[in-house]
């Protein structure tokens, strides 16, 4: 075991046999990846404040609680307004970045709206904000104005990297099409941004393969940031019907730590999320994600009325306390770990260089 971590770079073999290990190999992966993290981004955690802007969205993935078929979902959209005042809480309290995320939405007025949002974000705190958008595939053409208007990163998680699982995951037509999701990632890339990706981990039928694959995809795409986490079940989505063939909750949050690290030590100067899904499976799932080479949280500053209406997947975390008090408890919790938030900066990925055109 520690012979395969004082090599000089990973096989894909090599990160399977890793991804198998668990307890004190387990424990010898994390501190490594730990160690690495320390040398590039140190003990610094970055924030992006995440407002779920939209649940509405035109897709059908079988495992997301907000597809389009799901006729319990109360759709909502925030005004201009409830985004504005999100933002700018989040810029005095010192955030640094804002995260906006929301269902695909291709049509004019959603991508005229976001443009907006951008602009009058960047605008209202002298350029000082940093802003990633998750708003889906949209045209190059889209990507670029909101690029232009100011967002500085965008994700979008690939989900898998498999062609195959991707099929089975999703319904098969052009809107859902793997080759249409990789073009986008590409034209993503072109336009400028700093560019993330990520997928889910613990899905039915995925191996430990497909997610080493996962893992050298985004090397080979020379990503900067990534947020990746494990898959939970939605009650209301198709592939509910086959959760007695997923592995237990706890061995797909040791998996996605598993993953973590070992993106750290492919890329170690990228951003990596501790997302919010970690913390579904377990209170400190997030905590747990920093030690194991995550550097950024996406603490949720969505208008609190429409917090229960963005459910992608069971056990969403919904605090009863206030944000204020989240952060405080998230900085008392990053403390105890040695870790600092980085406030009142951006944060941005320290593997991203510019275009030079
Ligand atoms: N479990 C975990 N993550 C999910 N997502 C959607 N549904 C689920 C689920 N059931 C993730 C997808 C998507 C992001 C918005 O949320 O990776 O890209
Ligand atoms: Fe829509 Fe994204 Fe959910 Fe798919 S995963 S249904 S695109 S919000």
């Amino acid at each position: 075991m520690s012979e395969i971590l004082q090599k000089s770079s990973l096989s894909k073999e090599d990160i399977i046999t890793l991804l198998s290990f668990t307890d004190n190999e387990q424990q010898k992966l994390c501190n490594h990846a730990a160690n690495i993290k320390q040398q590039q981004t140190g003990n610094i955690v970055w924030l992006r404040g995440l407002i779920e802007l939209s649940n509405l969205c035109e897709k059908n993935c079988y495992y997301c609680g907000i597809r389009c078929s799901n006729k319990k979902v109360v759709r909502y959209s925030l005004t201009h307004d409830e985004v504005m005042l999100a933002v700018m809480q989040a810029y005095k309290k010192g955030y640094g970045s804002v995260a906006i995320q929301s269902g695909e939405i291709t049509s004019k007025s959603f991508t005229d709206n976001i443009n907006k949002i951008v602009a009058d974000s960047k605008k209202m705190t002298h350029g000082e904000i940093g802003i990633t958008l998750s708003c889906g595939e949209q045209s190059e053409e889209t990507y670029r104005r909101w690029f232009e208007s100011g967002a500085d990163r965008y994700l979008l998680r690939i989900e898998t990297s498999s062609e195959a699982l991707y099929g089975k995951l999703h319904p098969s037509n052009e809107q859902h099409s793997y080759a249409k999701r990789v073009n986008a990632l590409e034209s993503l890339r072109k336009t400028g941004y700093q560019v993330g990706t990520g997928v889910m981990i613990g899905l039915p039928f995925q191996t430990k393969e497909m997610l080493a694959d996962d893992l050298l995809f985004m090397k080979q795409f020379d990503i900067d940031m990534c947020g990746m986490g494990p898959y939970i079940e939605h009650t209301d989505t198709p592939l509910y019907a086959i959760r007695e063939q997923l592995p237990p909750l706890t061995e797909r949050l040791n998996l996605s730590l598993k993953m973590i690290s070992l993106l750290r030590i492919l890329m170690p100067d990228i951003n990596i999320a501790a997302t919010t899904a970690l913390q579904a499976i377990q209170k400190e799932g997030r905590e747990l994600a920093i030690l194991a080479g995550a550097n950024v949280l996406m603490p949720n500053i969505t208008p609190k009325k429409y917090r229960d209406d963005y459910f992608l997947y069971n056990n969403k975390p919904v605090s009863a306390r206030s944000d204020d008090d989240e952060l405080a408890a998230l900085e008392q919790g990053l403390r105890a770990i040695d870790h600092e938030i980085g406030f009142f900066r951006q944060g941005n990925s320290l593997h991203f260089h510019p275009l030079s055109t």
